[in-house]
């Protein structure tokens, strides 16, 4: 158990994001409405735990009635447990009153049951656990079989896709991102030809295919153009897909991404996806390929010879064949194992209208690149209207 956010009711949730930017030097980077409870959240990171404001939505909202008899101030806090189930029997058995009969669903993809605030001294406790989310993809129909993709937020809100690392899925590497970002985007994570649930084809896969993939899911959803953040072998297709389809691309995010590929890293990559050496040296993350994907092993054959294909690719973009135009982050951390920081400073300097991120980070990894840290500045990127100077 640990404590996951501190719930504070406010009248006016700008005028207290502005006195908490200038008090903690953090902006919400979540708002999010919970019907259920009658409240519009907005997050901010606390560090070791969220800030939750909550603005009272309609009349019979808790929180109107809270602020109408005590003024803004801590509402709950809240604490994170592995299985709500288990906690509301325990709880339950040791004779807590509970403000609901069954857990409901609260902000941030969350279950959530409140402790009544008679018997905890005053404070209102709420537990809460990952619920779990919708991630059914739909499926689009491509010459060799189906592409999958995972649409999250409002239909109305710009559009942005997610693509994932090689023998990446969106369900298993980039889901928390899209999370982070679904309250401010239409989000869009698909998985690439091969991976996760999509179709493996007969044909070798290359980047003309992976961006194809793209543009199939854009041209299902009726989306003319969107923005595109990738991870990796993602930000590989992002860049691809910038330069050869231009007028499908709005602004491009690319984390942990080169394009000055060496026959060297080319070999070094290889043999992060042979399946049989990684049996032996990761036999955790061996496991995880295979429950992963439609077809592991030929997947990681084809990913492997997709690879040798890249320092060519490269090349492309690097003596001025392929130009990409979109406003560009490029994201690196700085000790990444397997693409030195130069790689990203060459890919800086060779996108006129790109801009630099460095985090710091020693992984080549989705999971370990630090979201709190890429969030802001992924926003800003995303959000902004005007043009980069090039
Ligand atoms: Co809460």
């Amino acid at each position: 158990m640990r404590l996951e956010h501190i719930g504070v009711a406010v009248d006016a949730p700008d005028a207290a994001a502005r006195t908490f930017r200038a008090l903690l030097k953090a902006t919400p980077y979540k708002t999010e409405t919970v019907p259920d409870q009658g409240v519009r959240t907005h997050f901010l990171d606390a560090g070791a735990a969220k800030l939750e404001l909550l603005e009272a939505l309609g009349e019979d909202s808790p929180v109107r009635s809270f602020l109408e008899q005590r003024g803004e101030g801590v509402h709950h806090i809240a604490f994170s447990v592995p299985s709500l189930t288990a906690t509301v029997e325990q709880l339950r058995a040791a004779g807590f009153e509970l403000l609901s009969e069954t857990p409901q669903n609260g902000a941030d993809d969350k279950q959530i049951v409140f402790v009544h605030p008679k018997q905890t001294h005053g404070v209102l406790v709420e537990f809460c656990a990952p619920r779990t989310p919708d991630w059914s993809p739909r499926r689009i129909a491509r010459p060799h079989g189906s592409v999958s993709a995972f649409v999250r937020g409002p239909e109305d809100a710009p559009p942005l896709v997610v693509l994932h690392g090689a023998v990446g899925s969106t369900r298993h590497e980039t889901a928390p991102l899209i999370q982070r970002l679904e309250s401010s985007f239409r989000v869009i994570g698909v998985d690439l030809s091969g991976h996760g649930d999509s179709a493996l084809p007969d044909a070798p896969l290359t980047l003309d295919l992976f961006a194809a993939d793209v543009c199939a899911v854009l041209d299902a959803l009726d989306v003319p153009d969107a923005h595109v953040v990738g991870f990796s072998l993602g930000g590989g297709v992002a860049l691809h897909l910038a330069a050869t389809r231009p007028e499908r691309v709005r602004r491009l995010a690319v984390l942990q991404t080169t394009v000055s590929w060496t026959e060297a890293q080319a070999a070094q990559m290889k043999q992060r996806l042979a399946l049989d050496a990684l049996e032996e040296r990761a036999p955790a993350r061996a496991d995880r390929i295979r429950r992963r994907h439609t077809a592991p092993t030929p997947l990681l054959r084809r990913v492997r010879a997709f690879v040798d294909t890249l320092p060519a690719a490269a090349q492309a973009l690097a003596d001025g064949r392929l130009a990409v135009t979109a406003p560009t982050l490029v994201v690196a951390v700085d000790r990444d194992p397997l693409f030195p920081l130069d790689d990203a400073l060459s890919l800086h300097r060779r996108v006129r209208t790109a801009r630099l991120t460095v985090l710091p980070g020693t992984r080549h990894a989705f999971h370990a690149l630090p979201l709190d840290a890429l969030l802001p500045p992924l926003h800003t990127h995303l959000t902004a209207s005007a043009r980069i100077a090039s």
